[in-house]
């Protein structure tokens, strides 16, 4: 362990999650359920489709297996089992992340040079740091596991993140492949839901923001604070294929005024034309999904589009997108369509602390924090996040270059 590791040997971790009565009851449930999952997301891909990385954004999916275990290994059993020793020297160094406190790491854009550990070897690292754990939770007393299960429930949220971008990546990595493989043959883009008036009002009024109780939520969720919020309408739907064809037609990518300076940069330096993953075959615009190239649906929910272009697409309908509160009052009111579950949706905020918000102590402080700055807030989930990891108050993040997720928009007005 390092030193830096060892200073969170106790840290409050109340602003990440408190009463984790739940977890604290069933904890081997709990995280086997988790593990498996993430073996189950890997069960299609062969160990060379483990090892790409197909961009410095994306990671091996062997990487996210072998990370999310050291994540148990480092903060869990290293600072709570006195008894464990680690799997092997090296593996702190390869598969901290980001982790200045947790000691030195490789080079994230290199992740996909690392042919050795073998997906095997991983494999046996999974099961080794596993035993350990169930180990561990089946000998701790009452007292301990109630200790312990904040830190658990990070660790098993964490892994669900990184579930969510196993799928990202490897789609990433199989639209560069000419033959378009197919991660799934049966995989089917969930259908959207269309019902009702297509605009829902909110009167102005003072609202609460953020996460309020005691469910797990993750730190940027709080504090909860109040914030005055209208009079706005929010789209009821999300932006369709249909939809973003017809800003394609009317010239949207072509024309400057319509983009922010450094969208427009952005989008001509990169050739973009059409979201990510699109392809125009014989005049037909097709799309890389998880079952391989597929025709866009038009009735679909537009995804993988950076903020630049949900920003540019925005004007060009006139509208404008939501700050991250509107979306949160809209989702609280329960009448927008696919909020969960299709496409996260750009915000037009800035991923920015709440009031008064201060990182935990210790290295679990830089789970959040310190990524507040330069990037805009996604608000639901998408197709790819696992069951029970979406919250209404959960607060995703990424650069507005960033198309490789599962992201789309929906609109908002003020007139
Ligand atoms: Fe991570």
């Amino acid at each position: 362990m390092t030193k830096q590791a060892s200073a969170m040997a106790s840290p409050d971790l109340s602003s990440l999650s408190s009463d984790a009565g739940g977890l604290a009851e069933a904890p081997v449930e709990a995280f086997t359920a988790v593990r498996n999952e993430t073996e189950r997301r890997t069960a299609p891909l062969s160990a060379e489709d483990q090892q790409i990385q197909s961009m410095p954004d994306a990671s091996p999916a062997k990487w996210h297996r072998a990370h999310t275990t050291w994540f148990f290994e480092q903060f869990l059993l290293g600072e709570h089992c006195p008894d464990y020793r680690p799997f092997h020297p090296d593996f702190a160094f390869l598969f901290n992340s980001y982790y200045v406190s947790a000691g030195p790491r490789h080079a994230r854009h290199r992740r996909g040079d690392i042919t050795r550990p073998s997906a095997d070897e991983v494999t046996a690292y999974r099961r080794h740091v596993d035993a350990a754990v169930v180990k561990f939770f089946r000998e701790a007393d009452a007292a301990k596991l109630r200790e312990i299960s904040p830190l658990v429930e990070v660790g098993l949220n964490h892994e669900q993140q990184h579930q969510e971008l196993m799928f990202t990546d490897i789609l990433h990595a199989f639209a560069q492949n000419p033959v378009s493989p197919a991660y799934d043959p049966s995989w089917r883009f969930p259908a959207a839901t269309r019902s009702g008036e297509d605009w829902l009002a909110l009167n102005e009024g003072i609202h609460t923001i953020g996460h309020a109780g005691d469910s797990f939520h993750f730190d940027n969720e709080k504090p909860a604070h109040r914030a005055l919020v209208g009079p706005v309408r929010i789209a009821r739907n999300l932006v369709t294929n249909a939809e973003w064809l017809a800003f394609m037609k009317d010239g949207g990518y072509r024309t400057a005024t319509l983009w922010l300076m450094d969208g427009f940069a952005t989008a001509s330096g990169e050739g973009w034309q059409a979201p990510g993953h699109w392809r125009e075959i014989d005049d037909q615009w097709q799309m890389m999904t998880l079952a391989g190239l597929k025709p866009v649906n038009p009735n679909a929910p537009v995804s993988h589009v950076s903020y630049y272009e949900a920003d540019a697409f925005a004007r060009w309908a006139g509208k404008h997108l939501p700050t991250e509160m509107e979306w949160e009052v809209a989702a609280r009111a329960e009448r927008l369509n696919d909020a969960f579950g299709i496409v996260w949706q750009w915000t037009r905020s800035s991923y920015s602390p709440y009031p008064g918000y201060r990182a935990i102590e210790g290295a679990l402080g830089e789970y959040n924090g310190k990524f507040m700055v330069n990037q805009l807030v996604l608000r639901g989930s998408s197709l790819a996040t696992p069951s029970g990891h979406s919250r209404i108050t959960y607060r995703n993040f990424f650069y507005p270059h960033h198309r490789w997720q599962f992201t789309g928009l929906r609109l908002a007005d003020y007139d």
